[in-house]
């Protein structure tokens, strides 16, 4: 079974989207917590409406970065997390976490990487460069994470086609339509490996 937690700074539509999927298809996952740095995340509200613990961890709260860290540890040892879903994370994953959960961190970007990722693509940003360097197509990535923004080894991606009347809001709502499918199937091959 795994146990995830989603951590999530924004609206949380893929959070939903996974939860959505766990909860019609039935695998062998469950959603313990959702984890965000944004006390007024929408991701965090959802997360409430459907009775999942969720936590506003910030930095901010907390002395060092180092006892920050220390709390999001505890805090998903403490629930049992074996399974980590960033899911529009606005901060960048310690070294700690990844060494405790190695290859057990996933990462849903809104372009094909390697290109358009690291330091400044987030959001908007992504389709105004993928439109401004007039790509033809774009799409979605989820990769493990690791000490490298947006570097970790890809484990799946979906493109979409670029219309020459697309603009970088057109292009977001589509490219996240596909995140919102690319995610829970993800997601579910781990469930069901870990099964076996
Ligand atoms: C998604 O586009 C995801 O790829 C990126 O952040 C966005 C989060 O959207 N990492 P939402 O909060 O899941 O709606």
């Amino acid at each position: 079974m795994l146990n995830i937690a989603v951590f999530a700074s924004g609206r949380g539509s893929n959070f939903e989207a996974l939860h959505s999927a766990i909860v019609e298809e039935k695998f062998p996952a469950r959603i313990v917590v959702v984890v965000s740095n944004n006390s007024q995340a929408g991701a965090l509200s959802l997360a409430r409406s459907f009775n999942i613990p969720a936590f506003h961890i910030s930095q901010k709260q907390f002395a060092t970065i180092e006892v920050f860290n220390e709390k999001v540890l505890q805090t998903l040892h403490s629930l049992d997390v074996n399974f980590i879903v960033l899911a529009g994370y606005m901060k960048k994953i310690d070294a700690s976490l990844i060494r405790a959960y190695r290859n057990r961190i996933i990462n849903i970007h809104p372009a094909l990487l390697p290109k358009f990722g690291g330091e400044g693509m987030y959001g908007i940003h992504v389709h105004e460069a993928v439109i401004a360097a007039k790509e033809k197509q774009s799409g979605a990535t989820v990769h493990f994470v690791n000490d490298k923004y947006d570097r970790g080894e890809i484990i799946e991606q979906v493109k979409v086609n670029i219309d020459t009347d697309d603009t970088p809001q057109s292009l977001a709502a589509k490219v996240l339509q596909v995140e919102h499918a690319l995610l829970p199937r993800v997601v579910k091959r781990f469930a069901e490996k870990s099964e076996r």
